[in-house]
Parts: structure tokens; C-alpha cells; sequence
């Protein structure tokens, strides 16, 4: 058995081959039946040639629809056909199981996304996703790669926590208390003591914390996973649950931290432009037709670096006007961000040193005593892909902050504890996987990177 793919790219005419997969299309003609066959492992679907003289060829035909899956075996042929070089002369079919072409969703013509996530247990065989999630495992196995060639050590942080690590309070509560029947404290409190966890438990908005605990004892590490949000924004850039890439390390400050979010990003355009180059080329033709030249301008540019400062100068000169006014101490928009990127610079820019009041407790205070030392990646269309910062390393300030913040230090024993033994300098940041594979495909709705989204309202598969 062979995956097409394989066949595709290095199969020989009068090799005998057994592949199986789905029928995508079928049609027939007065003395032959092609049917386009795909198994996934690519783009382009094998061309499966069948003839009158294959036994049984009317009951097969009645079976094989669109959606159909069989095995077939037969000998490659030369393909009269544009667009394949070689094509399968079926010797011997095997339906696995047929499909209704009266009431299958998926029929022959283009269908819209929002539609096609209405059937998010199918949508997988279309070209568009098929190709969007062979890029995101490109995606998730270059940043792997990029993280263990330099001795990273990959690091599962908990799903479940008590903290909220940005605090920005968009926490989903995870309990099996009984809902209705709530066991209330004397002043009528839900008594959260007697639940699982003998405390309020949450799902994690990030693996930072931990990530910093780890980087602690093994100097650099990094998170792959899910995180959550409970964030009602219904934007094509914002899930409730998405999976989140932080690397975290020690003795490093915030322009370590530039460099290495640099040319991670490189890194992985590079390494996937030279493994889906039929996907990319299909995005760049079909979805975004900037796909490839954004790719290449990745590549290929230095990263604009300037402050917040210098950032809030350049959008008050801007000539054109913002729906959100601009002035100092505000947080930048996504429009904002987009202008900067995406007329201004036309490459990723990395904006530093925000105002301490609108970023988390966490984040290195700098001098002046105003702004800290953080970084955020803006890319154009998508604006934010990367947040980080240089963390706030010395205890006493770090109260502090946290005081201002409201977050209390005696929740956080432990990780004020990393500032009493052996505190180090230490920077990281936290890279929105689904929106990389959105800059990566053109994909203009974050809805449709991920194989099954999660936003306000919809959960369903
Ligand atoms: O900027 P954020 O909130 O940073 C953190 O969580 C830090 N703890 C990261 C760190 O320093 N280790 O989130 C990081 C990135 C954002 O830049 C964005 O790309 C993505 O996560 N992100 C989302 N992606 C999809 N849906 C959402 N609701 C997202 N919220 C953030
Ligand atoms: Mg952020």
C-alpha cells in the first residue's frame, strides 16, 4: 500500500500499486469512469482510471460517489490528463463504504467556510483544509525542531491552575461541584474549599508561570499546548481555546528575547515553505495571493524594533484617522497595530516598553519607572502574534507590582519564591499558534486553522 503523495511524486509507469482512500469527484464517460481518489497525504488527488472490463464495473459504479472510500490496485499509466503525469488503471476495486451523493454535504461545487464549519466532521476533506492542516503540522514539527537544535527543553505545563497568569480575569472555572445544589459558606459565599481541588480551579490562559519555574533549573525551555480564554470577543483573530508556543530563559533580557522571537518566526517560514510548497503555492493562488511574498518578506527582511513611545509618535502622525483615538498610555488596537505593520513598515514590526499600567504584573519595570520591558510582534493583517516580555526578577519590586495590580502575593508563594533563591535575569514570550498558521495560509478567519474551533457559542464538534 502506498500513500498517493508517494505515488504521486515518485511513481513509475508499469509499477503495480494498492492505494485507498476517498472518492473526491467522479465522472463518467461512454467507455471509462475516472475517479479522482485522495488520501489526505496531499494536494493533488491519483487519478483512478476504471474500465468495462474490471468485473463487476456497473455495481461498482453505482457504489463509488463522491465521499465513497476504496482500495484500489492497479498498474500506473502515463496520464493524457493536464495537471498529473501518470494516473492508476484500476486492476481490482474494493468499496469500504459508500456515500449518498443525493444527501452528501460535500458536492462538487465551492463551498463557504462558514458553511463548511457547520460540518466540521467533514470539512477535513476539502483542498482548503486539507492543505490548512498539513501546514499547521509543518508548522508544529519546524517548532519542535527549532526549539530542541538548540537544547530547549519542551515543558508540559498544567491545563488546570488556581492563577491567572495575565490577569485579565478572562478565566473559565473548572469544578464539579454540584451547580444546583452549591455548598455556601456562612455569609452565603459559594464555599469553593469543598471543591475538587479544595480551591477555585481554572483552565490556564498560559504556561508562563510554570514555564518560568522550569527555566529556573534548566535555563531554557519552552510550552506547546492549549490555553484558554474566556474572552467574548468575536473577532477572526480570537478563540477560547488555542494553542500557544512560550519559550522561557534564563539569564537572557528583552533584546535576547527580540532575537530569538526573530528568528524563531524565520525559522519556521524557512522550514515550511520547504516542506508544503504545493500548499503554500494553492494558498497563494486560491486564498491570499500576498501568501508567498509575505513568506519570502519574513525571510528575507530585519524585524522594524522601536518603542511604544516612538510607536504612539508615528500613529499621531499618521495621515489617516483611527476609530480609537491615539495618545500615550493607551493600548494599541488592532487597527493600530495593522497600520504599523502593514502600511508603515510592510514587514513584522517589534514594538517595546509599554506603559506598566496596561500590561501584566509580571513584566521587568524599566528606569523610568513608567514603562516596562515588554515586546510585542505586530504582523500585517493578523496585527499581535507574539506577546512577551523580560520578567521582573527582583522580589521587592515585584510586590510591588503586584499590589498595584491587585494580585496577591500570598496565592503566588511559589513563584515569588524563584526571586528569593537564585533570582537571574530572564525574558520569554508566548507565540499565538493559530495565528501563525493564519499569516502562514492567508486564512482570513482564525476559525478555520484550528480542526475544531472553540468560540463563544459554538463548541459543537
Ligand atoms: O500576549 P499574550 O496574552 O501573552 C501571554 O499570555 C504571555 N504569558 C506569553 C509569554 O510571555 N509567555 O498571548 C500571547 C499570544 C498573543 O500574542 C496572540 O498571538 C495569542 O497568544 N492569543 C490568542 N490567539 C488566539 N485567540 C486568543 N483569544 C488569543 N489571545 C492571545
Ligand atoms: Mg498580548
Amino acid at each position: 500500500m502506498k500513500r498517493i503523495a508517494e505515488v504521486l511524486k515518485q511513481g513509475q509507469p508499469q509499477e503495480e500499486v494498492t492505494i485507498v482512500g476517498w472518492v473526491r469527484t467522479k465522472r463518467e464517460l461512454k467507455d471509462f469512469t475516472f475517479l479522482e481518489v485522495n488520501d489526505g497525504s496531499s494536494l493533488a488527488n491519483l487519478q483512478v482510471v476504471l474500465d468495462p472490463t474490471l468485473d463487476n464495473y456497473q455495481t461498482f459504479l453505482k457504489q463509488l460517489n463522491t465521499g465513497a472510500s476504496l482500495q484500489a490496485t492497479g498498474l500506473l499509466v502515463p496520464s493524457p490528463g493536464k495537471g498529473q503525469n501518470i494516473e492508476l488503471k484500476a486492476t481490482m476495486i474494493t468499496v469500504y463504504g459508500e456515500s449518498d451523493p443525493e444527501d452528501y454535504p460535500l458536492q462538487k461545487k465551492r463551498h463557504s467556510f462558514e458553511f463548511l464549519r457547520t460540518i466540521g466532521h467533514l470539512r477535513s476533506r476539502t483542498n482548503t483544509m486539507g492543505a490548512v492542516l498539513r501546514v499547521r503540522n509543518a508548522c508544529s514539527a519546524a517548532i519542535h525542531r527549532f526549539f530542541q537544535e538548540r537544547d530547549f527543553l519542551w515543558i508540559q505545563t498544567p491545563i488546570i491552575t488556581t492563577s491567572d497568569c495575565e490577569g485579565a480575569g478572562e478565566l473559565f472555572t473548572v469544578t464539579s461541584l454540584d451547580l444546583e445544589k452549591l455548598p455556601r459558606t456562612q455569609n452565603q459565599k459559594v464555599d469553593y474549599s469543598q471543591d475538587f481541588f479544595g480551591g477555585k480551579a481554572y483552565l490556564t490562559v498560559s504556561g508562563q508561570l510554570e514555564a518560568e519555574v522550569m527555566a529556573m533549573a534548566f535555563s531554557n525551555v519552552y510550552t506547546f499546548g492549549p490555553t484558554f480564554r474566556a474572552e467574548n470577543s468575536n473577532t477572526s483573530r480570537h478563540l477560547a481555546e488555542f494553542w500557544m508556543v512560550e519559550p522561557e530563559m534564563a539569564f537572557c533580557d528583552l533584546q535576547g528575547d527580540q532575537d530569538l522571537a526573530e528568528s524563531f518566526l524565520k525559522y519556521i517560514f524557512k522550514s515550511v515553505l520547504a516542506s508544503c510548497p504545493e500548499d503554500l503555492e494553492f494558498f497563494n493562488q486560491r486564498i491570499d495571493n500576498s501568501v508567498l511574498a509575505t513568506a519570502e518578506s519574513i525571510i528575507n527582511n530585519q524585524f522594524e524594533r522601536l518603542t511604544y513611545t516612538e510607536a504612539v509618535s508615528l500613529l499621531i502622525k499618521a495621515e489617516r484617522s483611527f476609530e480609537y483615538p491615539v495618545e500615550w498610555g493607551i493600548d494599541l488596537q488592532s487597527e493600530h497595530e495593522r497600520y504599523l505593520a502593514e502600511d508603515l513598515f510592510k514587514k513584522p514590526v517589534i514594538v517595546t516598553n509599554y506603559p506598566k499600567n496596561i500590561k501584566a504584573f509580571y513584566m521587568r519595570l524599566n528606569e523610568d519607572n513608567q514603562t516596562v520591558a515588554a515586546m510585542d510582534i505586530l504582523v500585517p493583517k493578523i496585527g499581535e502574534i507574539i506577546g512577551g516580555s523580560q520578567r521582573e526578577e527582583r522580589l521587592d519590586i515585584l510586590e510591588k507590582r503586584m499590589l498595584e495590580q491587585e494580585i496577591s502575593p500570598t496565592e503566588l508563594w511559589w513563584y515569588l519564591d524563584l526571586r528569593r533563591y537564585g533570582t537571574v535575569p530572564h525574558a520569554g514570550f508566548g507565540l499565538g499558534f493559530e495565528r501563525l498558521v493564519q499569516l502562514m495560509t492567508g486564512m482570513a478567519n482564525i476559525r478555520d486553522v484550528i480542526p475544531f474551533p472553540r468560540t463563544p457559542g459554538s463548541a459543537e464538534f
